[in-house]
């Protein structure tokens, strides 16, 4: 029986040979945040030479890379990346995530908007018929917190600060739980409208495009 460990390795060296092949010299490939990214990272370090780095949506993430010698590029100077690999804290069948729970979502979120696809790794724990039982995590500038609280209660929500985080941007998280979605897009729309949020952890609008889900039986691909 495996572990989710080894779960989640078994998902990062299948998302290394997914990408493998779309990647030439001048390839840049995105890069997410988590646990499972970190085994990717790890199983992605000896076949640097194949690629010419990485953009990346976290310092985490930046960092571990750097320290497998991966060259990190400023996403400004990148136009498109042919996949963008990262983890999920819930996906389901249609490939709408909630994202977040390692706070990097909307540095996640920008870099996944500059891929021509989202690969999602996850060990089949993560994979759910309906979205919600995992708070959702919405990032928020931080004079916002209270505002946006209420807002968030009026949907439905109860909001909770993560205590003592701070993002890679300087701002704050509620963890919201109790919400219910049943239209992941609609309600991703509706919470990134509301003044004072920097973006909601829900992937839906944009969701994945392939997510490779590891199980006991091995790796299977949903599209
Ligand atoms: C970080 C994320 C992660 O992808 C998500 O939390 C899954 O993490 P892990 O691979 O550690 O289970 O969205 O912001």
């Amino acid at each position: 029986m495996l572990d989710q460990n080894a779960l989640k390795r078994n998902a990062a060296q299948a998302a290394v040979d997914y990408v493998l092949p779309l990647l030439g010299p001048d390839s840049i490939l995105g890069v997410g945040t988590g646990s499972t990214v970190d085994l990717f990272i790890d199983a992605l370090a000896p076949h640097k030479q194949r690629f010419r780095g990485a953009a990346s949506s976290s310092e985490r993430s930046s960092a571990r890379m750097a320290q497998a010698g991966i060259q990190v590029f400023d996403l400004n100077d990148i136009e498109t990346m042919p996949a963008y690999v990262d983890g999920a804290d819930e996906i389901d069948s249609g490939l709408n995530m909630i994202k977040g729970g390692g706070g990097a979502l909307t540095r996640e979120k920008i870099v996944a908007s500059v891929a021509q696809q989202f690969v999602c790794i996850v060990d089949e724990s993560k994979l759910v018929a309906k979205l919600g039982a995992f708070p959702l995590p919405v990032e928020v500038i931080p004079m916002a917190m209270a505002a946006v609280a209420r807002r968030l209660a009026r949907l439905g929500g109860e909001p909770e600060e993560r205590k003592g985080f701070v993002t890679d941007n300087g701002c704050r998280i509620l963890d919201v739980s109790g919400l219910d979605i049943a239209d992941p897009a609609a309600l991703e729309a509706r919470i990134n409208d509301i003044p004072g949020v920097v973006t909601c952890g829900l992937f839906a609008i944009a969701g994945a495009d392939v997510a490779l889900v590891s199980g006991q039986q091995g790796v299977r691909q949903l599209r």
